[in-house]
């Protein structure tokens, strides 16, 4: 905890540590002796600085006279986004009001601990004030612009991006019903990254929501819309997918959906992450926390596109979750006493930092994406026949998939090393695989273990799954053997 609370970085440390970084010099020497207990020697922001990403978190104008939570905020965190400072019930209460007060604190905080700061949020359905709703329609328009034109000029210059439109969709892709919608239909979209772009040309502009983070289709729907926005150039500079996850539930997709919006030539930031369990928490589910910390963060990392990543609030006390999902809590990274937990130390090993195993082991996720294939491989696979049945999980999209393979062995005995080789419909080509080497990328192809799901005990299962482009036929891959063993479907 004292070193937790050691005093705060000067300002302009970030920009000599990433200098330092391009001069590939090392990191190590600028952070000798500031980790926090229970890690090795460093922190979220200086880990993630030196791989060119940022680690962020929410803050509160009443988290800022907590001295545990600045300290805190201000020495492992780089990014900041106002919890709700920078939202139009604060900011415009009545119409042509402004009130920047609450927001700019929050900005003089992260100009004195070198931190950026994600504006959030222009518009959004919710925390808008009364008399927006209450406009006729004809005027919705006029009033939206003033608003995004009044809050991003003040900030010019001040923000590394905004959330310009927050939570635009319904479950089901559809856009949700809501002032602006019924004002001006989809169009206002387009509309608020125009007027954003001329008010902050160099803030990078963002639609944030949440259950986009796997496949489905409400990721479909936003990827539609940001393909249409790129298609008829409005600027457009990236996606968040807030990640307010629930443990063990984090989509196995989401490396993959990563990918296809940076295929898009947007950047994806993790916005909002944490990761709710019941509460009193049990061992079980922290150790699980630390598992799905790990592989959030190591599936960013996984894609250049991916930004940075940032915690909604910094430690369980300060959290959302309690007052928003009954039953629910310790969904951040500090504990109850701010102290850090597993997820803590399983994220920094992600991050390249600490040599100090997290206390479940958990920092190799049966779930994580692969991003070192030399690592993995097992040289040869001792050829112990196995009965076996696969089942498979497509999720496609126009020129794309993923699939999601399970493999069960059937027989009586252990299998230790093994090779699964399938045939891939024509037309598609494995752009990348998690959980598995998958070679070669068409036709015949074999997905053999890393070294850490060596092992399918006899009765038990394993899974890995792989990215692909086709050419229309989505189907999923056939004919699987285990070791040379024909397998049965199921
Ligand atoms: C939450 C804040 O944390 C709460 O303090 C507030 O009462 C409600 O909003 N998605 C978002 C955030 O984009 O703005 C929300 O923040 C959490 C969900």
């Amino acid at each position: 905890m004292a070193a937790q609370l050691r005093a705060a970085r000067r300002p302009g440390r970030a920009l000599a540590v990433l200098a330092l970084a391009a001069a590939g010099g090392l990191l190590a020497a600028a952070t000798v002796g500031s980790g926090p207990a229970g890690a090795a020697g460093t922190t979220l922001r200086d880990l993630a600085e030196a791989k060119g990403s940022y680690f962020g978190t929410a803050l509160t104008q009443s988290n800022l006279s907590s001295s545990t939570i600045t300290a805190i905020a201000g020495t492992q965190f780089d990014m900041v986004t106002p919890g709700n400072e920078m939202k139009w019930d604060t900011t415009e209460p009545s119409a042509g009001n402004f009130n920047f007060g609450p927001g700019d604190q929050i900005v003089s905080f992260a100009k004195a601990h070198s931190m950026r700061v994600r504006g959030h949020t222009l518009v959004w359905h919710s925390q808008l004030p009364n008399w927006v709703s209450s406009l006729p329609t004809s005027q919705v328009q006029a009033a939206m612009e003033k608003h995004i034109t009044t809050e991003a000029t003040h900030y010019k210059g001040q923000v590394y991006s905004w959330d310009v439109v927050n939570e635009p969709f319904n479950e089901d892709g559809t856009l949700r019903t809501d002032a602006f919608t019924n004002a001006m239909g989809s169009g206002y979209i387009a509309d608020a990254l125009r007027t954003a772009h001329a008010a902050d040309p160099n803030a990078k502009l963002y639609l944030n929501d949440y259950n986009i983070e796997g496949l489905g289709a409400k990721s479909d729907a936003m990827y539609q819309l940001v393909s249409s926005l790129k298609q008829q150039g409005v600027p457009i500079d990236g996606v968040g997918f807030e990640s307010h996850f629930i443990v063990g539930q984090v989509p196995s997709s989401l490396k993959a959906n990563i990918q296809r919006f940076t295929a898009l030539g947007v950047n994806v930031a993790i916005t909002e992450l944490d990761d709710r369990m019941p509460v009193p928490a049990s061992a079980a589910n922290l150790a699980q926390q630390a598992t799905d910390y790990a592989y959030v963060v190591n599936s960013c990392l996984a894609v250049s596109g991916c930004v940075g990543v940032s915690q909604w609030g910094v430690g369980d006390p300060d959290s959302w979750i309690p007052g928003f999902f009954s039953g629910y809590g310790a969904a951040t990274m500090y504990d109850d006493n701010y102290q850090p937990k597993a997820a803590y130390n399983a994220t920094v090993t992600a991050l390249g930092g600490g040599t100090s195993p997290s206390p479940s082991g958990s920092t190799s996720p049966s779930s994580s994406p692969s991003s070192s294939p030399s690592s993995s491989a097992s040289p040869s696979v001792p050829p112990t026949g196995a009965a076996c049945k696969v089942s498979t999980q497509v999720s496609a999209w126009n020129t794309g998939l993923t699939e999601n393979v399970t493999v069960t062995n059937t027989g009586g005995s252990d299998v230790n090393g093994w090779k699964l080789a399938f045939t891939l419909p024509g037309g598609q080509t494995v752009t990348n695989a998690w959980n598995a080497t998958v070679s070669p990328a068409t036709g015949q192809v074999a997905a053999s273990n890393l070294s850490y799901n060596a092992a399918i005990p006899a009765g038990g299962s394993t899974s890995f799954g792989f990215q692909a482009n086709h050419t229309g036929n989505a189907a999923a891959a056939s004919g699987f053997t285990l070791n040379g063993v024909a397998c049965t479907a199921g």
